[in-house]
């Protein structure tokens, strides 16, 4: 779809500033539709350069249909490039700045419909026009709530083609501001209502004032404190109206002008208590699945605590340290949960979970040689399913860098069974470092550990490794990530140690 900014920028030459005008004007486009009955097209001059042959000509920068009526105009116009001679009365109006009215025969149709063509002013000059097609009820046949919808449109026409309509500062959200088929109210410059439609007859209900408000005062309706911030300021005002029990409604008053003078105001009511309710709702499920997030956290937490305790009481060994790996490794998708419990949706920030995941490394170092442990980079926010295998995968690495990569055993084996002239005389750097490095694109996550350690023992071959640790971290990665893992030992020249390398592609 084309918007209207491309077709301006593409064919006319519009200020910026007006565009924007342009732009909010289309933003209350079905609210000058509906109080009109009519279809509304939205012309500007095509800027000189653009010319072609046979005269000036004109694009159509927007279009709406009314709500309330039959459209007139079936076709698609957004974007057509219509020649001046063939719209005289749209050049009309944009030469002359003044409101005409007659006939035209639309592109592609055969009939000839009544025509509006109402000059649109900013800063002073006519910078589009609006064409209103319509075949309203004359003033005389019309009915109360017509003839009351027709006397603001006609109130609203003037304020823009006096440049005062749509409004500077207007920001509301299209689809959150009231429409006119939601219900309106007319006040006149005392603040006394002349017209109520029967929708928003029911808002007042559901507001709790029953009697007929014509004739009384805003102020009895209880929707003052944006009605009197409209008048006082001539700035439309955006309100939320509560009730008890429940009742929510939206009330938008838009000062209506003459001049700088404020002569009332229109103001539409949208009862949004259902609206509200589901919001709830859907709040609640959220905090229904984060309660979910949280027990599971707890019960993981108790079945860590468990083997811990268990472990405890075996004594130094292999059955002890197999129970401490278990409660490390359950302690990391508790992690996990834990973050999901506070933060709602299916994406989990995983910088977070890296930070716990580093404290738990680095809480676990008990050999004498001192670790610092570094991150890089960042994941942003990661898919849910594939938080908790990521986690648990990189908790193990970091825990075998902290583990195996400065253990002095090792480096003293490696010297007197000459593990080759570079180990031979190798020193560990007197504080270990392990650096982290999370990148993360369109395409995939990518994790990387790097330790300045002794490296991996000799022969060493992940594809055949039997440990448990990395046969957990190969199955995660291939089944549950459908990623790559990658371990090698750092190159010579740039040092030593190990270096792991996770890859996860993600989903479209
Ligand atoms: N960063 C590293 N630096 C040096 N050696 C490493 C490193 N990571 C792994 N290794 C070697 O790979 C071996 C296998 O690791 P793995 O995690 O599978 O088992 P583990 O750590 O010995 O036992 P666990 O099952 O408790 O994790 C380790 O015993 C170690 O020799
Ligand atoms: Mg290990």
């Amino acid at each position: 779809m084309t918007t209207p900014a491309q077709i301006a920028h593409r064919h006319a030459s519009i200020a910026p500033a007006a565009l924007e005008h342009l732009q909010r004007l289309l933003g209350s486009w079905s609210l000058l539709a509906d109080l009109s009955f009519s279809d509304l097209l939205l012309l500007v001059p095509l800027s000189a350069d653009h010319e072609t042959a046979g005269g000036p000509h004109l694009v159509v920068l927007g279009q709406m249909r009314p709500n309330n009526r039959p459209t007139l105009v079936e076709q698609d116009l957004v974007g057509l490039v219509v020649k001046e001679s063939s719209w005289k009365l749209t050049a009309q109006a944009l030469r002359s700045g003044s409101i005409i009215r007659g006939f035209v025969r639309l592109p592609s149709s055969r009939s000839v419909v009544p025509v509006e063509e109402v000059p649109v002013r900013f800063r002073g000059e006519v910078i589009a026009v609006i064409a209103r097609i319509s075949q309203a009820p004359s003033p005389e046949a019309a009915s109360e709530y017509e003839r009351a919808y027709l006397s603001v449109f006609d109130r609203l026409v003037g304020m823009v083609t006096q440049g005062a309509f749509p409004f500077p500062t207007e920001d509301v959200g299209a689809e959150e501001t009231p429409r006119v088929g939601d219900g309106v109210v007319v006040i006149d410059a005392s603040g006394d209502v002349e017209f109520a439609s029967p929708n928003a007859m029911n808002a007042f209900h559901r507001l709790g004032v029953y009697s007929p408000p014509e004739g009384r005062s805003f102020v009895e309706l209880g929707i003052t404190s944006a009605v009197t911030r409209a008048l006082e300021s001539g700035r439309p005002v955006l309100e939320e109206v509560e009730r008890r029990p429940d009742v929510v409604v939206l009330v938008q008053c838009i000062p209506l002008l003459s001049g700088d003078r404020v002569t009332g105001a229109m103001i539409l009511l949208r009862d949004v208590t259902d609206v509200r309710k589901l919001d709830r709702l859907l709040l609640s499920k959220d905090a229904a699945i984060r309660e979910v997030h949280h027990r599971v956290k707890n019960n993981l937490q108790t079945i860590s605590s468990l083997l811990r305790l268990q472990g405890r009481r075996l004594a130094v060994g292999a059955g002890r340290e197999a129970l401490n790996e278990a409660e490390r490794r359950v302690r990391s998708i508790a992690l996990v949960h834990e973050i999901l419990s506070r933060e709602p949706g299916d994406q989990v920030p995983f910088d977070e979970i890296v930070e716990s995941l580093v404290q738990m490394a680095r809480d676990s170092v008990v050999s004498t040689h001192p670790v610092e442990i570094t991150v890089h980079g960042s994941l942003g926010e990661v898919e849910a399913d594939l938080a908790t295998p990521l986690a648990v995968a990189l908790a193990e690495i970091l825990q075998n860098a902290v583990e195996h990569a400065f253990d002095e055993r090792r480096v003293h084996d490696l010297a007197t069974s000459g593990g080759g002239e570079r180990r031979a005389t190798m020193r560990l750097s007197r504080v270990g470092s392990v650096a982290v490095d999370l990148q993360q694109d369109e395409k995939a996550l990518s994790v990387t550990v790097r330790d300045d350690g002794v490296g991996l023992p000799p022969g060493f071959d992940l594809r055949r490794s039997t440990s448990l640790g990395l046969s957990i971290v190969r199955d995660l990665v291939s089944s549950q990530l459908n990623g790559s893992i990658e371990m090698s030992n750092v190159p010579p020249a740039q040092g030593r140690g190990t270096l792991v390398r996770i890859e996860v592609p993600l989903r479209g």
